[in-house]
């Protein structure tokens, strides 16, 4: 008998002795944290939570979810933007939690690479490779929740990208189990090998929906040993896009991270985080934070940082620049940074859109979508930010001071529609690096080339043609 005739208990029964009782969740209570995203936008019902313990275990679960027809919904850290973890109102799929899986399985100090297991919390893949002497570069503000399953799948960035790249660039091989239940063993530590298509990019940034990773080969770093940080205060995103062409052209590869906040971002900071200040008496439009790192312990980056600002000053980029005396204020000028994000939700609903243009674009974008959006909503308040360095912006919207929360909530999809149509305009991607999940899936055919939907479609078709991983995420219906 197919276990697709069996009924759920049957279902849970068989897991249940594929994973071991500590592996399967069904108590309401513990279920509660893996059906709604962090945020609290997208929320879902599930039979249960999965925890395979090892690869072999994650094969038997795919595997009698396949035979059951049971849609399967990876989740790591559960700190995604889009809705991509969290399973549907069905109450029928399961939630396959990486959250057991989460060994360092080797460090090649010589190949200066790490192979860690997807359930790997981001930090602890830091502080394993800082034990060795190393740098893995993947830095973002959910690092301490976020695994790198989860970073794989959505192809995260962070702000760090300028000079390690993402997520994808940051990887050398997988392990991963198909819709089908077989394990694709791709854990090769090679920098070069061509022997045909490289599969691995198939499922970095596919959100779950074509297979589950089990385990990656990183690319390590050699540690950073000096920083110097800069808080720069400028007029708008015209003088930030020319002050990275200043720091570029002095620092190199030195230059590490590059991000912009409005004013009106960094206000929220101020108004809603704690252990913040602002770093000058008067308030500015735009301001940068400007990291610059090297290997060397006393690579003389104060002095490259004070070169660039001064030539800044002299083209009359800046209004003011402070440069940080120490790792303490630098950390306190990355929190100005960090907070936009949870200061935001002290303000109402927060709509988020996670837009890039190439960056020359960035003030062209800012100028017409800000203009568009005052037009559509009076008042409303623009929360942007992010790496401008790599020409994606957060570009997120607070209701006008006063008004009703759920009157602006219901307008979300016609004003994101003028802020994807604004990044489309300039040849822009509606996701930069959080991903499709089921926020961006449905809009994602009025944005994406006919023709790459199609391949898509049949990279799915071919992979998971019972549509079992990860249902209903990524791909519009068509
Ligand atoms: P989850 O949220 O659990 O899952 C995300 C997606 O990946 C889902 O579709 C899920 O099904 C799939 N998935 C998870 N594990 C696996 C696996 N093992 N195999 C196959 N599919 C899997 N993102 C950035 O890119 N840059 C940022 O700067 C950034 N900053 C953030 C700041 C904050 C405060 C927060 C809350 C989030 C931020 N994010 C950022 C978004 C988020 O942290 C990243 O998308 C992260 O990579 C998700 O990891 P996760 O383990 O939480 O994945
Ligand atoms: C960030 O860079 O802070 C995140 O990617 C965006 C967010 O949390 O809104
Ligand atoms: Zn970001």
């Amino acid at each position: 008998m197919r276990t697709a005739d069996l009924p759920v208990a049957d279902l849970l029964a068989a897991l249940r002795s594929a994973v071991g009782p500590a592996g399967l969740v069904t108590d309401p209570d513990q279920l509660a944290g893996h059906l709604t995203d962090w945020r609290g936008a997208w929320s879902g019902q599930a039979a249960a939570v999965v925890r395979p313990g090892s690869t072999a275990e994650v094969a038997a679960v795919v595997a009698l979810c396949r035979d059951a027809g049971v849609g399967l919904v990876p989740q790591g850290g559960n700190t995604g933007l889009c809705g991509g973890a969290v399973p549907d109102s069905s109450g029928r799929q399961v939630v396959l939690s990486l959250s057991r899986m989460r060994a360092v399985r080797e460090l090649d100090a010589a190949n200066q690479t790490i192979t860690v297991e997807a359930g790997a919390v981001l930090q602890s893949v830091q502080e394993a490779a800082a034990a060795a002497g190393r740098l893995f570069p993947l830095s973002l503000g959910a690092e301490g929740s976020a695994t790198i399953g989860g970073n794989l799948a959505t192809n995260a960035g962070g702000t760090a990208v300028l000079r390690y790249g993402t997520m994808r660039d940051l990887t050398l091989g997988l392990e991963v189990v198909l819709p089908d239940g077989r394990i694709w063993h791709g854990l090769r530590g090679l920098r070069k090998d061509n022997t045909g298509y490289d599969l691995k990019h198939l499922f970095v940034g596919a959100e779950g929906t074509l297979g589950v990773i089990t385990a990656a080969v990183l690319k390590l770093f050699p540690a950073v040993r000096s920083r110097a940080t800069a808080w720069v205060a400028l007029p708008g995103p015209a003088a930030a896009v020319a002050l990275i062409e200043v720091v570029r052209a002095l620092a190199g590869d030195r230059l590490t991270g590059f991000e912009v906040m409005s004013r009106q971002s960094v206000e929220f900071v101020l108004r809603h985080a704690a252990d913040v200040r602002d770093p000058f008496p008067a308030p500015h439009p735009w301001y940068a934070l400007v990291e610059l790192s090297d290997t060397l312990p006393a690579a003389g980056l104060d002095t490259v940082v004070e070169t660039a600002l001064a030539e800044a000053f002299d083209r009359d980029l800046p209004r003011d620049a402070v440069i940080a005396a120490g790792p303490a204020q630098g950390a306190a000028l990355w929190r100005l940074r960090e907070g936009i994000s949870a200061a935001q939700n002290g303000e109402g609903p927060s709509l988020k859109h996670d837009i890039t243009v190439p960056v020359s674009a960035i003030p062209a974008f800012v100028e017409r979508t800000d203009r568009a959006l005052a037009e559509a909503l009076p008042g409303i308040r623009v929360v942007a930010y992010g790496h401008v360095g790599d020409g994606n912006l957060h570009y997120n919207l607070s209701k006008p001071v006063g008004s009703d929360d759920d009157e602006f909530a219901a307008r979300a999809a016609e004003l994101a529609r003028v802020v994807h149509d604004g990044t489309a305009a300039l040849a822009g991607s509606i996701s930069a690096e959080h991903g499709v999940g089921q926020a961006k899936r449905d809009v994602l055919a009025d944005y994406k080339d006919p023709l790459e939907l199609d391949l898509m479609r049949g990279v799915k078709a071919m992979l998971d043609p019972t549509g079992l991983m990860n249902p209903g995420k990524v791909l519009p219906p068509g």
